[in-house]
């Protein structure tokens, strides 16, 4: 019932990690452990959420129903969407087909970004693709959170924070996530953060989580 899109024109932010840590968090903290009210769409021809289920399936944890979209796919978001209680949508890291029709069937999306100035001067661009699609979606709620930023270093992440202000069009996020192994590690296991022994990380994505779901509720 709730489409959770990850979009942005950037490569490399976070968003298939982001994904898949999310769709651990909801099965584990809201279903029990149970995976079937939550599909994952892969938007991206480079398929890292679809090769990151195969390897659960074949590592024989528990997997996610999965499937691979492509083209203008705002129809069958919306009609998957009716069977499931979560559907999470990994869009391609540019500004695709995929990531804009799939913005037009979406709740959220949100946006990971790296705090340097030269990652948020991009989010210029996404504003304006923001305002078109809320032409055609105008309940479509955009959260940008700042992703892989350093544990041991506070400043960037205030830089960051007031840099993000000048965009109205984005609601930011106050969980920011950090850089750590465990998301690299438990994604290379193919499993999230929730099934990993960080418990930092795994309170970060909890945190997320919860701001995503007050979000769209
Ligand atoms: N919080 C984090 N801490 C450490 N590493 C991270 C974190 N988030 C993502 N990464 C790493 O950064 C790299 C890029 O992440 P990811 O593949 O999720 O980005 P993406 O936005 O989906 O990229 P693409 O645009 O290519 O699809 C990966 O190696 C991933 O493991
Ligand atoms: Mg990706």
């Amino acid at each position: 019932m709730s489409v959770i899109l990850l979009g942005h024109q950037k490569g490399g932010v976070g968003k298939s990690t982001t994904a898949v840590n999310l769709a651990v968090a909801l099965s584990i903290e809201m279903f029990k452990g149970d995976t079937k009210n939550i599909l994952l769409i892969d938007a991206d021809p480079q398929a890292t959420l679809y090769r990151w289920s195969q390897r659960r399936e074949d590592a024989g944890l528990i997997s996610f129903p999965c499937i691979r979209l492509e083209g203008n796919i705002t129809q069958q978001i919306k009609r998957e969407s009716e069977k499931y209680e979560y559907v999470i949508v990994d869009a391609a890291g540019r500004d695709s087909r995929e990531m804009r029709s799939a913005m037009l069937a979406s709740d959220i999306m949100l946006m990971p970004t790296k705090a340097s100035r030269a990652d948020l001067e991009l989010l210029e661009h996404m504003a304006e693709t923001v305002e078109m699609s809320r032409d055609y979606n105008p309940n479509l709620k955009v959260g940008v959170f700042i992703n892989m930023t350093p544990t041991n270093s506070q400043a960037e992440k205030i830089t960051a924070k007031k840099l993000l202000k000048e965009f109205p069009e984005f609601k930011l996020m106050s969980t920011t996530i950090s850089d750590r192994k465990a998301y690299r590690d438990s994604f290379s296991s193919a499993k999230g953060v929730h099934e990993w022994k960080d418990s930092k990380a795994k309170s970060e994505l909890s945190c997320l989580l919860q701001e995503v779901v007050n979000v769209i509720r």
